[in-house]
């Protein structure tokens, strides 16, 4: 067993477009600059569209998470450097990427299949390679990840399928980003209930930041959503509410640039960065 380090976040909400990976992306570069010098982070892609390659601006090589959970590349082999400074991008010393790409949706298939097969085999005495189960891949295959970095951040996307219970038992604690628009209103607690359930199921994961996004702050009805979520959740849970802003929308487009790194004195920044803070002080 390796010795657990890195304190595990995932970012999650069922629902798609609510800025999960914007979230992920930024409270990782975010980490990243307030721990530089003294320790490293990384993200980790779960969602085969790739969008934390892309939005940092970084080329894939060949092989990621599919390849990782398949257990046919160890984990330090498709971890990606995030930092461009050598290509006259931005410098990011201590950010680190293990990317995902279409392959994953295969990967989770075979996987599936081969936790079934070998079920299968077991119950009439056959042999058959032993399967992780599928609910310790996370922790079986990016256990030496764990030991070395000190934040693993996890983008999720919307439908996490077979991977859902790995995600739960993996991470310390889950990041809801949570649109606060009018399907949002009522039905906040929709976010959270796969996390509850799991929870009722006895695997370790807290709810523990909602962070309220696209946030129109003049609009009446934001700020009876923003009410809504501080009596669901408690004060203390409710991160600092995430503006809607072109410049948040901007920056990926721009070079693949972080927002700290495309507007860092923008209002939208800083709201990330009191998040940042947020998680950092635990
Ligand atoms: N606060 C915001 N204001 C304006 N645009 C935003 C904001 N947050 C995210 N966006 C934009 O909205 C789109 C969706 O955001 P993002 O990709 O982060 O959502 P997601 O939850 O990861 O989506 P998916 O479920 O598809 O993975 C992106 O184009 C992003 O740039
Ligand atoms: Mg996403």
């Amino acid at each position: 067993m390796t010795d657990k380090k890195a304190r595990i976040y995932a970012v999650v909400n069922r629902k798609g477009g609510v800025g999960k990976t914007t979230t992920a992306v930024t409270l990782g570069h975010g980490l990243a600059k307030m721990i530089e010098g003294k320790g490293h982070v990384l993200l980790v892609d779960l969602d085969p569209q790739g969008n934390v390659t892309t939005s940092l601006g970084l080329a894939a090589n060949g092989k990621d998470m599919a390849n990782v959970l398949t257990g046919d590349v160890p984990v330090e082999q498709a971890i990606l450097s995030a930092d461009r400074s050598s290509q006259g991008g931005p410098s990011r010393p201590n950010l680190w990427v293990l990317p995902a790409s279409d392959a994953l949706a295969d990967a989770k298939l075979s996987l599936v299949t081969s936790a079934a097969l070998s079920s299968v085999m077991d119950q009439f005495g056959g042999r058959s390679a032993p399967a992780v189960p599928t609910n310790q891949l996370l922790q079986t295959h990016l256990a030496k990840a764990v030991a070395t970095f000190d934040f693993v951040i996890l983008d999720c996307p919307p439908s996490l399928d077979m991977l859902g219970t790995a995600v739960y038992h993996f991470a310390d604690e889950a990041i809801v980003p949570v649109k606060v628009d009018y399907l949002g209103v009522g039905g906040t607690a929709r976010h959270t209930q796969d996390i509850i359930a799991a929870q009722a199921r006895g695997i370790d994961i807290r709810v523990g930041i909602i962070v309220p996004t696209f946030v129109r702050a003049r609009e009446i009805l934001a700020r009876q959503m923003m009410q809504a979520l501080i009596e669901s959740y408690g004060k203390s849970r409710v991160a600092v509410p995430i503006p809607q802003s072109v410049v948040i929308e901007q920056a990926p487009a721009a070079g693949g640039l972080t927002l700290f790194e495309y507007a860092g004195d923008s209002i939208p920044a800083k709201a990330y960065w009191r998040l940042v803070e947020k998680v950092y002080n635990g």
